[in-house]
């Protein structure tokens, strides 16, 4: 009997990228959301920016999961996420012309920890101490305040319906002021200022029902709800399968749903892996399929590839399969998600990595260093396709050469691509094997 009501209760899907971040992940949360009850951030913090397109308007997103536009939706970020209030209260404000009704709407779990102004002080101290060897973080605090996760430290939403939670917040405060003294870099910064603009996010925090998670998600699909767990950042860009030390300090893989969220592994169903057709990556770290001639310039500037929360220009390659297939396997993906399909229109050849030659031998497995001095990079060329394809919506259209390409991937990875997305647009986007 027990077993019968297992089976009948409602999976959880989950989706994430699988390169270094920026696939496209808000677009086909924003897609599938008509499908889902309730959309759950479960790990990272503003170091996302997500991006939705639709009604001829571009918004991003970094805290906010992005099934917020959506009537009936709830949305959730999860114990997984760190929350800075101060951006928090400027994604709010940014969405108030939207009159999106928040309290109705929004779930926060007490469980999910916060950035406070110090730990960003110590994020841009550890960059500038590393010098040439810095990670390129988008400098949100986000390593310092998942350090002081781990480290037993951190300050939680809950903590914020406690009386003490101020003294919490001096004596963890001191604490990175004394370390920040440890660092030979002069930071120019004024405290008070940063303070009162934390104190002002963090009423506005306190406004959104704060809920125990596991409660929130376990009653939810025991009542039949549809759950999507929204990823950020990519799976090369995890603190354990990433390029390690250049990576961020999440699990960003699947494994970081279930601790992100308080979902049990054989509580998740789909698992819809988001990769661009080619492959982008911002801030520092090997990247063995990186271009730095015509083509690279042509996939940035038709792309226009530059970072939604930074705006830094993202570095720009062809397809690295060997990189995908492992990302592939550690997630379980169950199905495809190719963005920016249309952004490879128009290129004579289109090259994908198909191996590594790693200590003299050709191997498809990812290697322990993907460092330029470590590998060689094997290509597969394809034929390219030179129709716009931008306004395409059937798969039947798929020019043949696009469709040859899709089709090695699905082979190569062993997954099948659903979901061909060809602009930014909500509308932009055909869905195959319907
Ligand atoms: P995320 O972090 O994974 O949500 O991705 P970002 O929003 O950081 O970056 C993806 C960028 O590509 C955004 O500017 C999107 O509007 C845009 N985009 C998404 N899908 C497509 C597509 O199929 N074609 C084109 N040209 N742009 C796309
Ligand atoms: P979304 O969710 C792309 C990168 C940074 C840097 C490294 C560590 O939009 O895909 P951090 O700020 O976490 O200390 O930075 O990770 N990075 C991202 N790159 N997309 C993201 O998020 C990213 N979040 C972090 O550029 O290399
Ligand atoms: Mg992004």
């Amino acid at each position: 009997m027990a077993q019968k009501k297992n089976r009948m209760t409602k999976k959880v899907s989950l989706l994430l990228g699988l390169q270094w971040g920026d696939e496209g992940k808000g677009k086909i949360v924003d897609v599938l959301t008509q499908q889902h009850d309730i959309i759950a951030r479960f790990q990272g913090g503003p170091n996302a920016g997500h991006t939705l397109v639709f009604g001829g308007q571009k918004h991003v997103l970094h805290t906010i999961p992005s099934g917020i536009f959506h009537d009936k939706v709830i949305n959730i970020v999860g114990n997984g996420v760190v929350i800075d209030p101060v951006i928090f209260k400027k994604e709010l404000d940014n969405l108030s012309k939207h009159h999106i009704d928040f309290t109705n709407k929004l779930r926060i779990s007490r469980k999910a920890h916060l950035i406070l102004p110090t730990h960003r002080l110590l994020d841009a101290a550890s960059e500038t101490a590393k010098g040439k060897a810095k990670i390129g973080s988008t400098l949100k605090g986000i390593g310092p305040a998942y350090m002081d996760k781990t480290g037993r430290n951190g300050l939680r939403v809950g903590d914020l319906e406690r009386k003490n939670w101020k003294e919490k917040y001096a004596a963890l405060t001191q604490k990175h002021l004394k370390m920040l003294s440890h660092y030979e870099v002069q930071l120019d910064f004024d405290l008070h200022e940063l303070e009162t603009d934390f104190f002002e996010g963090v009423q506005v925090l306190k406004q959104i029902p704060f809920v125990d998670g596991v409660s929130f998600i376990q009653d939810a699909m025991r009542t039949n709800k549809t759950i999507l767990a929204e990823g950020a950042q990519g799976s090369l860009l995890d603190i354990d399968f990433g390029t390690y030390p250049f990576v961020t300090s999440s699990t960003t893989t699947a494994a970081g749903a279930c601790t992100g969220l308080g979902v049990a592994p054989n509580q998740i169903g789909e698992v819809y892996g988001i990769m661009k057709a080619y492959t982008t990556r911002v801030g520092s770290g090997p990247f063995p399929t990186e271009l730095f001639d015509e083509d690279g310039k042509k996939i940035a500037k038709i792309g226009n590839e530059f970072g939604a929360t930074t705006g830094r220009p993202r570095r720009c390659g062809w397809l690295d399969l060997v990189a995908l297939k492992y990302a592939v396997q550690i997630n379980g993906v169950t199905q495809l998600a190719m963005m920016k399909s249309d952004v490879l229109s128009g290129f004579d050849t289109i090259k994908a990595c198909t191996s590594y030659t790693y200590k003299g031998e050709k191997t498809t497995d990812f290697p322990y260093s993907i460092d330029d001095a470590d590998i060689q990079v094997n290509y597969t060329e394809f034929k390219g396709w030179q129709e716009d394809i931008t306004s395409l919506s059937q798969a039947e259209e798929i020019p043949d050469a696009l469709r040859d390409y899709i089709h090695f991937i699905e082979n190569f990875v062993g997954v099948p691509i659903t979901i061909v997305s060809v602009g930014p647009d909500r509308k932009q986007t055909i869905r195959l094997y319907k």
